[in-house]
């Protein structure tokens, strides 16, 4: 069988994770797959950059020309924002590739073009590493869960702010101090603003929200409210009442099912309950189904390592499907419920 051609764009913090599990594991994952994977190429901004395990031959700056080639089977987008990773998917798809990308912040504020892209040309999207790190959630919203119906999604989705709350929390650190830490493990944002002004959890929970009530849910429909003035005073007085802080994406079905709601926001959380020992930059997210009850996903929500687990499993998945000539789950938008940002507390 002939190799499938994977086209890398970005190469920081997940991206050199994702090449470097590509080549120590290239044996497993042709076995998983049925064939071998390349690397096509290696889209970056510095190309004079050392980058470990990458050939220099296969490194570009010029990531239009790689998913335009027409021969990459796969483009693997984890160079993040909007632009130019919007016009690099749907040219990707327009050139014959299926795409696996990271990037919540562009599924959060333009998903449907990229979902419309993706069905024009009859090729896959998978975005597990968008939400939560290394937790499958998105395929079990997506799959799993698809005959069910689910009415709320809560929890932690932004590794960055846990960590930060957390060592303010457990070792008085300072909010600075954490954040740094939190920037020096890879965990946050390039622009750490998107984390503790809460973007990013409201771009997760644009899609999570999106994916679950089958409706179309965008960045600008959550209601968001960032961490950056939770103080020690705040721990203090949330330990004395029994709780502690935790930043919170919380979507539901309003009773009537008549609309959605998805909000992001400090809140307190009773010692006693399980999100409260989410530690570090770990996330937890409950799902509440009618028929499937409540269940709960937990693990690393941020890092190289574990975003690039939820990539890889993608690039499996999505090679599968091009060796089968089929295509995974599409856009499933299939109610226009009206999203308001706060429902009923
Ligand atoms: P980094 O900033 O570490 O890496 C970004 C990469 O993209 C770099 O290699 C950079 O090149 C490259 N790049 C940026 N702009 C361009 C461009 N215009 N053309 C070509 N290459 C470009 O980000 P992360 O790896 O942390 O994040 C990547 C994506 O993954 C984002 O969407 C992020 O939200 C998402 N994500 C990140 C997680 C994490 O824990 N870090 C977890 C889950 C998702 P150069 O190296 O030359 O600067
Ligand atoms: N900056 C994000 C976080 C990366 O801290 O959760 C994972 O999506």
């Amino acid at each position: 069988t002939r190799p499938l051609k994977v086209a890398l764009l970005g190469c920081g913090v997940v991206g050199s994770e994702v090449a470097r599990i590509m080549t120590t594991h290239a044996g497993d994952l042709a076995a998983r797959i049925g064939a071998p994977v390349e690397l096509a190429g290696v889209a970056v901004r510095r190309p004079s950059k050392v980058r470990e395990g990458v050939p220099r031959e296969l490194v570009t700056t010029d990531a239009k020309a790689l998913v335009s080639r027409g021969d990459v089977d796969v483009v693997v987008e984890v160079i993040g924002g909007i632009e130019p990773a919007r016009t690099l998917i749907t040219t990707a798809f327009e050139h014959g590739a299926s795409v696996v990308s990271a990037n919540k912040a562009l599924l959060a504020e333009d998903g449907a073009t990229l979902y419309a892209a993706a069905g024009k040309h009859g090729r896959d999207l998978y975005f597990e590493a968008a939400v939560a790190g290394a937790i499958p959630l998105i395929r079990p919203l997506r799959e799993s869960l698809a005959g069910d119906k689910v009415n709320r999604v809560l929890g932690i989705v932004n590794g960055t702010t846990n960590f930060i709350l957390d060592k303010m929390d457990t070792s008085g650190a300072g909010y600075s101090e954490a954040l740094d830490e939190a920037t020096a493990l890879g965990y946050a944002e390039a622009d750490p603003t998107a984390d503790v002004e809460a973007f990013d959890a409201a771009a997760k929970a644009a899609i999570l929200a999106g994916i679950a009530f089958h409706t179309r849910v965008r960045l600008d429909d959550v209601y968001r409210e960032g961490m950056t003035e939770v103080t020690a005073a705040d721990f203090a007085s949330a330990k004395q009442m029994g709780c502690t802080i935790k930043l919170l994406a919380i979507c539901e079905r309003a009773a009537d099912g008549r609309s959605v709601t998805a909000r992001v926001h400090p809140a307190m959380i009773p010692l006693s309950h399980p999100l409260a020992s989410v530690r570090e930059a770990y996330n937890a997210v409950f799902v509440e189904a009618e028929a499937a009850g409540r269940l709960m996903f937990y693990g690393p929500g941020a890092g190289g390592a574990p975003t690039a687990s939820a990539v890889l499993g993608d690039l499996v998945a999505v090679c599968r499907n091009k060796l089968a000539e089929a295509t995974g789950p599409g856009e499933s938008v299939y109610t226009r419920l009206p999203v308001s940002p706060m429902g009923e507390v």
